[in-house]
């Protein structure tokens, strides 16, 4: 068992800490925002994340998690300080380290004995270098080492990932330091889970590398997905045989309205810009991003063909949220719709499981309703934003009845095209032939749809 504390109670910081208090050590999770810590201690969750409610309550009965605002406390009675604070984009795409160089001074100004500073957040290479100094700063004869255990976990599948891992990350400048966070996943290492230990510089590029090589994968599909548009291919067979093959696999193939959340647009940008300040020239790197916006604003430009002049039209998005599963709209592709939308004189209605009240907050002209069929009333066109599993078991027929046009448009591809077409929608997808009820479809009568549809991950 060891003594831990979890700075930032975010989507890492609370997942990380309630899942290695469930493994048996003792956390203790401080945060900078108060609000923020009282809710925890009050026994609420203030993220939604499907899990963690319950992860969080029962190892706070067991006495093995616990939230505070008494950082010099915390860090004092701790051995390893777990730093999981937030990392934004500034508006030139370098990263905003503020937030992990304040939590370094803050560790340096409270630490009394020995400590292992784990960096969790996801930050350029030679960020370790910055802490250590920043330690060393405010207490020149400290003893200390610090370590980077960068985090893989996806918000919607967060405790899964936290606890069952393609691969953990540790690199350590130690053996001391390397030992201890070995031993804090020590149930993993026992279950087979992969250790990658490496040293400080290669775990801090190995998140940046993973998350840049997984947007760009999104990004060439999305690519694909206009040149299928433009030649009558069906993008999603043509990722399902690309995904095939075990050197490309399936996941991340999914042809969409582009990536979005905390981490994959910042990330690609925070990796150019790493590129840029070393003199590193990068074109690949830094085509990924302008491909992504590019994509998003494809997703508007289907929506203008589709009902034409946005003024005066009401539009019902169904799907907030950058993905599904979770509340987080940092970033999400529907916010930029919602935006172009309103900005163009549009009427805005929206459902979404679980992020309307944040997306109410950034745009309050947005009407939100308490189910797709209410949303989709009178609208000039249904917009499918976000792939929540409830959307793909929706009374299509009821929507339909609900909207004032037959238009869809599909960001995802998750039906089928035949069948909302012979249900009397106008559907448009990505990627994929888009048809109106009475087009003559000679396939439909022996194309199997789901045989060719890629492999969801
Ligand atoms: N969200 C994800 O899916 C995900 C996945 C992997 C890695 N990451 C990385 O993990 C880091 C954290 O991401 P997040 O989504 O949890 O961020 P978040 O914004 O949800 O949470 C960060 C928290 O840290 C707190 N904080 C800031 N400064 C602090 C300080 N000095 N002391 C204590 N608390 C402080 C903030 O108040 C906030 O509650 C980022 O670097 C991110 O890139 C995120």
């Amino acid at each position: 068992m060891r003594r831990i504390c979890v700075m930032g109670t975010g989507y890492v910081g609370l997942v990380s800490g309630a899942c290695l208090a469930d493994f048996g050590n003792a956390v203790v999770a401080v945060d900078i925002d108060e609000t923020r810590v009282e809710l925890l201690r009050s026994g609420e969750v203030p993220i939604y994340e499907p899990g963690l409610e319950e992860l969080v309550d029962r190892n706070r009965e067991s006495g093995r998690l616990s939230f505070s605002s008494d950082v010099a406390f915390a860090i004092q009675s701790s051995e390893i300080v777990f730093i999981c604070v937030g990392t934004p984009s500034l508006p030139s795409g370098e990263v905003d380290m503020s937030f992990v160089h304040n939590a370094a001074r803050t560790i340096g100004q409270y630490m009394e004995d020995f400590k292992i500073v784990v960096n969790k957040s996801t930050v350029p290479v030679g960020t370790g270098d910055e802490v250590e100094q920043i330690i060393r700063k405010v207490r020149p004869d400290a003893d200390f080492d610090v370590v980077s255990n960068p985090e893989f976990l996806r918000e919607g599948s967060a405790i899964d990932d936290f606890m069952h891992p393609d691969r953990v990350v540790i690199g350590a400048g130690s053996q001391r330091a390397m030992e201890a966070v070995v031993d804090v996943y020590r149930p993993l290492y026992q279950n087979d889970t992969p250790m990658v230990l490496t040293g400080i510089q290669s775990a801090e590029m190995i998140k940046y590398a993973s998350n840049a090589l997984l947007a760009a994968k999104i990004s060439f599909i999305n690519e694909i997905a206009s040149v299928c548009e433009a030649y009558g291919a069906d993008v999603t067979a043509v990722a399902r045989g690309m995904g095939l093959d075990e050197r490309i696999g399936p996941r991340n193939l999914f042809a969409g309205a582009g990536y979005g959340g905390s981490c994959f647009p910042k990330d690609v940008q925070g990796l150019a810009a790493t590129a840029r300040r070393g003199e590193v020239d990068a074109p690949l790197i830094e085509a990924i991003d302008t491909s992504n916006v590019r994509q998003r604003r494809r997703m508007v430009d289907k929506l203008h063909h589709l009902v034409g002049d946005f003024s005066n039209k009401t539009i019902c998005l169904l799907g907030l949220s950058f993905k599904p599963d979770t509340d987080d709209i940092r970033e999400a592709p529907a916010l930029e719709m919602v935006a172009s939308l309103i900005e163009a004189g549009a009427t805005v209605k929206a459902y979404d499981p679980a992020a309307m009240e944040h997306s109410k907050q950034e745009h309050p002209d947005l009407i939100c309703c308490e189910d797709p069929y209410t949303a989709a009333q009178d609208a000039d066109a249904v917009v499918l934003m976000t792939e929540w599993n409830e959307f793909r078991n929706m009374d299509l027929p009821r929507l339909l009845d609900c909207a004032a046009t037959n238009r869809f448009l599909d960001c995802r591809n998750i039906y089928d095209p035949h069948e909302m077409v012979r249900l009397g929608f106008e559907y448009v997808s990505v990627g994929r032939v888009s048809r109106s009820p009475g087009e003559s479809d000679d396939t439909s009568s022996w194309m199997i749809p789901g045989r060719f549809s890629p492999i969801r991950t």
